[in-house]
């Protein structure tokens, strides 16, 4: 169950929180903030601080916090509904629905019904003699009908306003078709069908809510695919394809791929934990959708050189997430649907056995940069290759891996293990560096504990957790950040928040954790509620703004694409940032 928001304003506005947290635990005020020994850890002294103003609590000792519900749930141990439920009960308050969030739930449900309507007419005009062209092509590539029963795929006539008509006649109005994305509006003002001809691959959420359509042409003409565009319930990069079938697999992976029909054409082999990003590459949130829902991914992109690249992007994004990430090579065909056809679903379930992990597919990444028949680039290649193996944590992976490197760049293995403990050496003693830094900086100059949670760059971090504390305080000061966008943000939790308090600030809503509370983990809620431990002036805030965002975009500048350096240009390079931190 959703809880709008509205409600939990109200809750957080009925909560007092000093009161609440009285009931478990016994404070004594000091100053603006009161102060116990905190529930979540044992302690002797209170290191655990309640500030009323600011409607939240905090303990310094074990870094949990946030606002009256994120208390809640740490305490009672329950999740997010239950707790606002708990709060509610406690603040008197029925859990009803206001009138705004009803009409904007009826008004998305009513979007939803048209796209089925639309889905279920397409899938009709498919099984009808008018799509016999879209039923010649799916049997040609090989699909069953139980498989386009399944991903409910369909047809769109070569009409200008077959699908107007149709959906007019179950009393959809021109501007609801308009809404979902179904019909383009031409320049003269009048509408007309966006899908004509195509066969059509409806976009299904988790709750199975058709969202939006994908629509393949029969031959070679452009564009291939037409995809819906965002609406206000389809956002390409917070849905996957399939995703609502491949969550009841049984198989403990989910195979990510590039497109719908290698997604379609895994199913019907078997493989039904096969998803597809929408069209685009893959994003933060299709990340941690993903791990989310696996311990493992296997990317089984096509074997072109967009796909390479596509998946060394994934790797990236995936692997701050904490999943296990391999790599299929499929070799001997394009993609993994051509591979299915050609070989067999045993041949492709061999892949997944024996699929890279992203160590052998980072070597092959790093040696195909490499001319190997020119020595002073076989060199560099060593050293990189040693770099890459020294940051492995087990012996036998460095083991292992360099003497597979060895073997590829034909020298002996007793050289490559030389070079790469020659890097490893050179690691620890930056790491040692690193570490005496961390001790001499005071405490919240250090990198938040979590992975998902560290700062690429420390400077912009630093700004951007000031722009965020600021906003939180006053989301008034977001007039002065017309020039910041989510996506000038290195830390990713505080780029999602910007957007949050931004979207809301343009909606005249009020900003507090508790609206918060939903789009966070825990571990990132503890981590906001840290960073507005620090006393804001009340003064100069405009101008402190502006100085952490104009540090945004210098550090932007600055940062650029870094993946060229090699290690010991990227430690020199770090080593002359944290210099700059220091000063
Ligand atoms: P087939 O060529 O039919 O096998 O489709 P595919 O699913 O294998 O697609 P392909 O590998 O060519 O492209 C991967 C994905 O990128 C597709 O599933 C689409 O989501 C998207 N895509 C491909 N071509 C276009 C295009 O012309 N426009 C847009 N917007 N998206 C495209
Ligand atoms: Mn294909």
């Amino acid at each position: 169950m959703a809880i709008p928001d509205s409600f939990l304003e109200e809750l957080n506005a009925r909560t007092d929180i000093v009161d609440l947290v009285s009931g478990y635990v016994s404070l004594t005020k000091k100053g603006n903030r009161y102060w116990g020994l905190c529930p979540f850890h044992s302690e002797k002294t209170p290191s655990f601080s309640v500030a009323p103003d600011r409607q939240m609590c905090y303990c310094f000792g074990c870094h949990k916090g946030g606002g009256p519900v994120n208390f809640i749930m740490e305490l009672e141990g329950v999740g997010f509904v239950d707790a606002v439920s708990i709060l509610a009960q406690r603040a008197g308050m029925p859990m009803p629905e206001t009138k705004s969030e009803e009409s904007s739930r009826k008004r998305r449900e009513r979007l939803y019904e048209l796209n089925k309507a639309a889905a279920r007419y397409f899938y009709q005009n498919l099984m009808s003699p008018a799509g016999r062209k879209g039923m010649d092509y799916f049997r040609e590539r090989g699909l069953s009908r139980k498989t386009i029963r399944n991903f409910g795929l369909g047809y769109s006539l070569g009409s200008w306003d077959a699908l107007i008509k149709a959906m007019a006649e179950l009393g959809y109005s021109k501007q609801e078709l308009l809404d979902v994305g179904l019909v383009v509006k031409s320049e003269k003002g009048s509408i007309y069908d966006r899908f004509r001809g195509r066969v059509m691959f409806p976009i299904i959420d988790l709750r199975g809510n058709v969202i939006g359509f994908g629509g393949r042409v029969l031959d070679d003409s452009t564009p291939k695919y037409l995809n819906s565009p965002d609406t206000i319930i389809y956002n390409k990069s917070k849905n996957l394809f399939a995703l609502n079938l491949a969550k009841k697999s049984k198989q403990e992976r989910l195979i990510l791929t590039e497109g719908y029909m290698d997604t379609i054409a895994l199913h019907q082999a078997g493989f039904d934990c096969a998803i597809a990003s929408l069209g685009t590459s893959l994003t933060s949130d299709h990340a941690r959708m993903i791990a989310q829902r696996t311990q493992e991914v296997v990317l089984s992109y096509d074997s072109d050189k967009a796909g390479i690249n596509a998946a060394q992007r994934a790797i990236q994004l995936l692997n701050k997430t904490g999943v296990r990430v391999k790599v299929l090579k499929v070799t001997g065909a394009k993609d993994p649907d051509e591979f299915i056809k050609k070989y067999g679903a045993a041949a492709f379930q061999k892949l997944i056995d024996g699929s890279e992990n992203q160590m052998e597919f980072r070597i092959l990444q790093v040696k195909n940069q490499y001319d190997l028949t020119q020595d002073d680039q076989r060199v560099a290649c060593i050293q990189e290759l040693a770099a890459l193996i020294a940051h492995l944590p087990g012996s036998a992976e460095r083991e292992v891996y360099g003497n597979r490197a060895a073997k590829d760049l034909e020298i002996s293995p007793e050289t490559m293990q030389r070079e790469i403990q020659r890097s490893q050496r050179r690691q620890i003693a930056y790491e040692k560096k690193q570490q005496a830094r961390k001790v001499l900086q005071p405490v919240q100059m250090n990198q938040p504990e979590s992975r998902a949670l560290r700062y690429d760059n420390m400077r912009s971090g630093k700004a951007e957790e000031g722009v965020i504390a600021l906003l939180l305080n006053d989301p008034g000061l977001m007039v002065g950040a017309a020039g910041l966008a989510p996506e000038d943000f290195t830390v990713p939790l505080f780029g999602r928040v910007y957007q949050i308090i931004r979207e809301r600030w343009a909606e005249d809503r009020p900003v507090s954790l508790n609206v918060l509370g939903p789009e966070l983990t825990g571990e990132e809620m503890n981590h906001i509620a840290s960073i507005l431990q620090s006393p804001i002036s009340q003064s100069n805030r405009d101008r402190a703004m502006e100085d952490y965002i104009n540090i945004i975009h210098t550090q932007q500048l600055k940062g650029g694409d870094r993946s060229g350096l090699d290690d010991e240009a990227l430690m020199a390079y770090r080593d002359r940032k944290g210099m700059e931190e220091q000063k």
